[in-house]
């Protein structure tokens, strides 16, 4: 296989990466990694993740542009006008090229017979004055549920969502400081900024982790600076709320991670508390850490990763919903990271734009709130839990956290949190994609009376 693929190649491989998103739910990462030959060069991945964070707006340029619609069997062609149609109206390439290499792109697709129907479909599309598309691609439903829960700020964070995400790193800290990382970035020439999490860094130009220093060390990980706040947040004691404020000392001694897989919170728990254990010099203040997650694959996924920054702690698969796989020794630090709709990584993540219906809002609420409720069950009295989504929507948030503390004899308090960047809510914080360099998150924090 050659190193590169053509143009014409380029658009037939996003056709059909788009035609297996849209028609067959299938999610982006499972079709660059089931289908990674279509996607060797870097304008098939662009095309692909364009067309889909531009889906609806495409859908309504081009679908009142066709007679009558393809049959099932054929989507694939309608797929490959969607990518001319990105090319034409978002990525302003020009129009003789974009509609040229996207015809001959038929032959890629199997279907050459396509040639003059996606000609003159293009051709129109060139024509058309579009209006801006207000709701940025996004269902309806989901524009609906933003406007309800951020009335001030939902144009632009529809809009944040169109963009591409920031790359962020998270140093870890057993083996360097921020300092001395950036240092080494700049030496071998990349450049970067400190975030506002603490052991954050943020990329000025996103680049293949395999290429960054100290990588196959263990040195940096690859963490979205807003998922940098849960394990400070985790390891403060109940009476703080700041996680930018380090108070020294360590009072958690058995903590679970319920939610593990892929282990990005995890680690940075591991690190942060190993080297704070380092600072006072006392390895008995290491707490014992247990993760686990019902995901098989993941949890092998999890073990990769920890193996690659050197870490290990007691990793297994497990339901939260159920207590089978518990000893019956409480903790006393609980981070719920739970399963949700994912709203506040669509930047990262557009097929959700297209993969997300809105009876899941409602159903993950029902999944949030038993996982919470079995949880609290191995909470030791005094100790807390740190509830966590990706979401936007209160649905998930401050709605499952009002739930829980308002069925009767709960023995929750609700802890302050005080974060550098984001926004106060009734029972938490929320980050949303508008804030500097982070995606959206939203975090509470409950401790057992004692
Ligand atoms: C948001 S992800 C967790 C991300 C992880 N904490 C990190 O920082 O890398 C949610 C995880 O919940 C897991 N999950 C879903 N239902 C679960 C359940 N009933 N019990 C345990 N894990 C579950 C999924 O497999 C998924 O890995």
């Amino acid at each position: 296989m050659s190193e590169q693929h053509t143009s014409r190649q380029c658009r037939g491989y996003a056709a059909k990466g788009v035609d297996l998103v849209t028609k067959h739910n299938r999610t982006i990462d499972w079709v660059l990694y089931n289908r990674a030959e279509w996607f060797i060069s870097p304008e098939t991945r662009h095309l692909f993740y364009g067309t889909i964070r531009h889906h609806q707006a495409l859908v309504d340029l081009v679908s009142p542009l066709l007679d009558k619609p393809l049959r099932d069997k054929d989507s694939v062609v309608y797929s490959l006008m969607l990518v001319g149609a990105y090319q034409l109206k978002v990525a302003d390439t020009p129009a003789h090229a974009a509609i040229n290499e996207t015809v001959n792109a038929t032959r890629t697709i199997s279907r050459p017979w396509s040639r003059g129907l996606v000609n003159a479909v293009l051709r129109k599309v060139t024509s058309l004055d579009i209006k801006p598309d207000q709701s940025f691609g996004h269902a309806h439903w989901l524009v609906h549920l933003m406007t309800q829960a951020w009335p001030g700020e939902c144009i632009d964070i529809l809009s944040a969502n169109s963009l591409r995400a920031p790359m962020a790193l998270r140093i870890n800290s057993i083996l360097t400081t921020r300092a001395q990382y950036l240092e080494r970035l700049f030496e071998v020439g990349i450049q970067a900024g400190q975030g506002l999490a603490e052991q954050s860094l943020i990329l000025n130009h996103p680049q293949p982790s395999i290429t960054l220093p100290g990588w196959v060390e263990g040195e940096v990980a690859v963490q979205d600076m807003g998922a940098q706040f849960a394990a400070p947040l985790m390891l403060l004691p109940a009476a703080e709320s700041s996680a930018c404020r380090s108070t020294g000392s360590n009072p958690a001694t058995r903590i679970l991670d319920a939610c593990a897989a892929p282990g990005g919170k995890l680690a940075h728990l591991i690190e942060l508390s190993t080297a704070t254990a380092a600072e006072a010099d006392d390895n008995s203040s290491l707490p014992e850490v247990v993760a686990i997650d019902i995901n098989p694959d993941r949890v092998a996924q999890t073990e990769t990763i920890l193996a690659r920054l050197g870490h290990a702690c007691q990793l297994a698969v497990g339901d939260a919903c159920t207590l089978s796989w518990w000893d019956r020794k409480p903790f006393d630090r609980i981070l719920l990271d739970a399963p949700c709709s994912g709203t506040g990584t669509i930047r990262r993540h557009p097929d959700i734009k297209l993969l997300l219906k809105e009876p899941a809002i409602a159903e993950h609420a029902v999944l949030q709130l038993q996982m919470l409720n079995n949880l609290w069950q191995t909470l030791a009295p005094g100790g807390t839990l740190l509830y966590c989504t990706c979401s936007l929507l209160p649905q998930e948030n401050d709605g499952v956290i009002s739930q829980f503390i308002e069925q009767p004899g709960n023995d929750a308090k609700v802890c302050s949190i005080d974060l550098p960047t984001g926004h106060a809510t009734q029972h938490g914080w929320q980050l949303l994609p508008t804030d500097p360099n982070t995606d959206g998150f939203y975090y509470a924090r409950l401790q057992k009376v004692a």
